[in-house]
């Protein structure tokens, strides 16, 4: 299937002599997949958006959409963003005030000179797909945020572009809201079959809307791939503590052949973990591990430890363990309302080998 937007090393640079804003970033996105990119606060993820609907002008790399090429400096080509056949969503809703539900859903259709009646056709069926089938003649400014966020995304979805661009669409919403809007908008997407690029911090939302997701920092693209290999066969470090594996452990690797590492975490002892890294003895190296994946109170055939409780923090639905290890600290997270293990003395642990992830230790930060 050919790719309905394809990005080719796209670089954008505000200033010169600064680090670009968006750094050689290459990925496409198939017809009818949802890709999103995810990242922390000022990685990229708005530009690169903005440089595939034609709102900002790239000072690199290639864009194309369907089969042309919509943006190529180097070739002094740069298509307008209303001949791109894009629809945007952002975090503001950006609604008409003046006009009603319907007049607002129209308005595109109208704009590129549709006829009335496919017009009123297609508006009802738009609204009746993101829910607000009842409330077409209700003046916009009626709705609640979460209303004029749909309709502002069934002005986007009503032309059916073959490509919308949605940048945080949800962060202005309240947090039950946000979530049932996440779950409709996937299965609006994926009903009127529609490609789409969505932008996020919230990983929940990355996970549950992506067909696969990117993960991006200072301008560069580290990883993407489907959100279950995302979680679990992490290849860089950040990626890694960004989508949530916040326990590190440091050592040196004493081996490492075929994706597997031995490495020496010093007093803790030896830990087996998987690595996408080619490692070498000696290499200082981080062990990074999600704390819902270390198994309390067992002591399984591989990497069996044993620890010490330094605090238990009872939360309700989960409990998180604070735990020391050969001189480093970690935490585990027991799911479940009650708490099965003492606060405080020795604890057998096991740190599944498969679900420990090494790479290299450049000493640099890794977290979010
Ligand atoms: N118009 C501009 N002029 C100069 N620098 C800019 C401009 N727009 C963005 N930047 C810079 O480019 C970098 C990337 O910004 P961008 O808006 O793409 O980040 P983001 O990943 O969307 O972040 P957030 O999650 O906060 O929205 C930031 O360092 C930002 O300050
Ligand atoms: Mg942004």
């Amino acid at each position: 299937m050919s790719s309905a937007l394809s990005i080719e090393n796209l670089e954008k640079r505000f200033t010169p002599g600064v680090r670009p804003a968006v750094d050689g970033v290459s990925f496409d996105v198939p017809a009818g997949e949802i890709v999103v990119l995810l990242g922390p606060s000022g990685c990229g993820k708005t530009t690169t958006l903005r440089c595939a609907a034609g709102l900002e002008h790239p000072t690199g790399g290639r864009i194309s959409i369907g089969s042309r090429v919509v943006s190529e400096p180097a070739k002094g080509i740069l298509v307008n963003p209303r001949e791109r056949d894009i629809g945007m969503v952002f975090q503001s809703y950006a609604v008409w005030p003046h006009m009603t539900v319907r007049q607002n859903v129209a308005y595109p259709l109208k704009y590129r000179r549709k006829a009335g009646g496919d017009i009123n056709a297609r508006v009802r069926e738009t609204l009746e797909l993101v829910g607000l089938g009842d409330y077409a003649d209700r003046p916009v400014v009626s709705l609640s945020g979460g209303q004029m966020q749909r309709v502002a995304l069934a002005r986007s979805l009503v032309y059916r572009p073959q490509l919308i661009l949605l940048d945080e669409p949800l962060s202005n919403l309240d947090a039950k809201l946000r979530i049932r809007l996440r779950d409709e908008l996937r299965r609006i997407l994926k009903m009127t079959g529609m490609t789409g690029l969505y932008v996020t911090h919230d990983q929940s939302e990355a996970v549950v809307l992506g067909d696969r997701i990117g993960v991006m920092n200072e301008g560069k693209l580290l990883q993407m791939a489907p959100p279950a290999e995302i979680y679990n066969r992490p290849t860089d470090a950040f990626v890694a503590n960004f989508t949530g594996a916040s326990n590190v452990l440091r050592g040196k690797v004493l081996s490492s052949a075929q994706g597997r590492a031995t490495i020496d975490l010093g007093a803790a002892g030896r830990i087996e973990a998987w690595t996408p890294q080619t490692l070498s003895a000696g290499d200082p190296a981080r062990v990074a591990l999600r704390a819902e994946n270390i198994r309390l109170g067992e002591r399984g055939p591989a990497n069996a430890f044993s620890g010490r409780v330094l605090e238990r923090r009872y939360q309700g639905m989960q409990t998180v363990y604070d735990l020391e290890l050969g001189g480093q600290k970690i935490e585990a997270l027991e799911l479940g309302t009650a708490a099965r293990h003492p606060g405080e003395g020795e604890i057998a642990l096991t740190l599944p080998p498969d679900v420990c992830w090494a790479y290299r230790d450049d000493g640099k930060t890794v977290d979010a």
